[in-house]
C-alpha cells in the first residue's frame, strides 16, 4: 500500500547558465533567460525587492483581469521570434509569448531531474507527458526510453518538435501527439497500455483540439483515476503540478493516496519553488504538487 508522507517536501529549483531568478518583491519578478532580463507579474512575491537596479528589457505588464490581457513593454531590442537556450542536454527556444510565458515553464526543471532519476537504471521506460507544452519535460525523459508527448495545441506540439531538432533528439522514440490529454489517458487504458512514469502539468482551464473542456476541479481527479490504471507494481512514478488554483498539495497527496492504496511506494506533496539568486536566496513558490514513486 502507497504510504503518504504528511508532511510537505519542498522541491525547489536553482538558477543554471541559461536561466535564474534574479530577484522579487512588490509583486513582481526580475528573471535572466538567456542574455535577456524580464519583468514579470507575480502576487506571490509580497516582500520586498532585494536589490536596486531592476533593469530589464522587457517587461510584461498586466491587464485589469488577473488571469489575462496585458502585453509586453520593451526597453531594449528582444528577438521577435526567438532566441535559444540550454537546459542541461536539451535545447529549445524561449520567446515572450502574449500569455506573459517564455515558452518554457523553468520552475519545472527540479521536476525533469527528478523524473530522470526515478527511471534511472529502468531500460527502454515508457514516459507519458500529458500537457507538455513545447516538450522540454519530454526531451529531458528522451534520454530514459520512449516518451508520449500529448498536447492540445498544434503551435505547442510543432514548437516541441523544433525544440526536439535543436536539440538533436528528433531520433529519439517521442510520439509526439495533439489530443486531448482526458480523452487520450480514457483510450490508453481501453487499449490495456502501460507506462513505467507519468507526468501531468494541467492548466486551471484549457481546452482540446475539438474544443473539449479542461476545467481542474472537475476533471482532474477522473484523468488521475485513469492515470494510475496505466501505471502498475513495476512502474517508477506520477507526478502531478497545479498552479493558480484553490487547492492545497495534501488535496492532491490524498487524491493519489486513495488511487494508489493497491500499490507499493510513497506519496509525497508539497510547493514547487524557485530559489533566487545571490545572498538572501529566497525561495518563491510557483506551484503545488504531488509525486507517486516506487523504487521498485
Ligand atoms: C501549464 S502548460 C504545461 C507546461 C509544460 N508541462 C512545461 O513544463 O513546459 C499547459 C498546457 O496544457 C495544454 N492543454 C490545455 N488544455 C488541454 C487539453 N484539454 N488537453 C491537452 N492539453 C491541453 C496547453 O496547450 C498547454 O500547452
Amino acid at each position: 500500500m502507497a504510504h503518504l508522507a504528511e508532511q510537505p517536501t519542498l522541491l525547489a529549483g536553482e538558477g543554471w547558465d541559461d536561466y535564474g531568478l534574479v530577484d522579487s518583491g512588490n509583486g513582481r519578478k526580475l528573471e535572466r533567460y538567456g542574455p535577456f532580463r524580464f519583468v514579470r507579474p507575480e502576487p506571490q512575491a509580497m516582500w520586498s525587492p532585494r536589490l536596486a537596479d531592476w533593469q530589464a528589457d522587457g517587461e510584461f505588464v498586466p491587464g485589469s483581469d488577473e488571469d489575462g490581457g496585458g502585453r509586453w513593454q520593451f526597453a531594449r531590442p528582444v528577438p521577435a521570434e526567438c532566441w535559444p537556450l540550454a537546459w542541461d542536454d536539451v535545447r529549445f527556444t524561449a520567446q515572450c509569448t502574449p500569455f506573459r510565458h517564455l515558452g518554457f515553464f523553468p520552475d519545472m526543471a527540479p521536476v525533469w531531474e527528478w523524473m530522470r532519476g526515478q527511471l534511472a537504471g529502468t531500460e527502454d521506460a515508457q514516459a507519458l507527458n500529458l500537457f507538455g507544452y513545447t516538450g522540454v519535460g519530454s526531451l529531458a525523459l528522451s534520454s530514459c526510453g520512449p516518451v508520449t508527448h500529448v498536447d492540445a495545441s498544434k503551435k505547442s506540439v510543432a514548437q516541441a518538435r523544433t525544440n526536439a531538432a535543436l536539440s538533436a533528439m528528433e531520433e529519439r522514440p517521442v510520439r509526439w501527439l495533439i489530443d486531448d490529454a482526458a480523452k487520450f489517458a480514457a483510450r490508453e487504458v481501453r487499449r490495456g497500455k502501460r507506462y513505467d512514469g507519468i507526468i501531468l502539468d494541467p492548466p486551471k482551464f484549457g481546452r482540446g483540439p475539438n474544443g473539449e473542456t479542461w476545467r481542474i476541479e472537475e476533471h482532474l481527479a477522473p484523468l488521475v483515476a485513469d492515470c494510475r490504471q496505466l501505471l502498475d507494481a513495476d512502474s517508477r512514478f506520477l507526478f502531478l503540478t497545479v498552479y493558480a488554483v484553490r487547492m492545497s498539495s495534501l488535496a492532491l497527496a490524498g487524491l493519489l493516496a486513495e488511487l494508489f492504496a493497491d500499490l507499493p511506494g510513497t506519496i509525497e506533496h508539497g510547493d514547487l519553488a524557485v530559489r533566487e539568486e545571490g545572498e538572501g536566496a529566497r525561495l518563491l513558490p510557483t506551484a503545488i504538487f504531488a509525486r507517486w514513486s516506487n523504487p521498485g
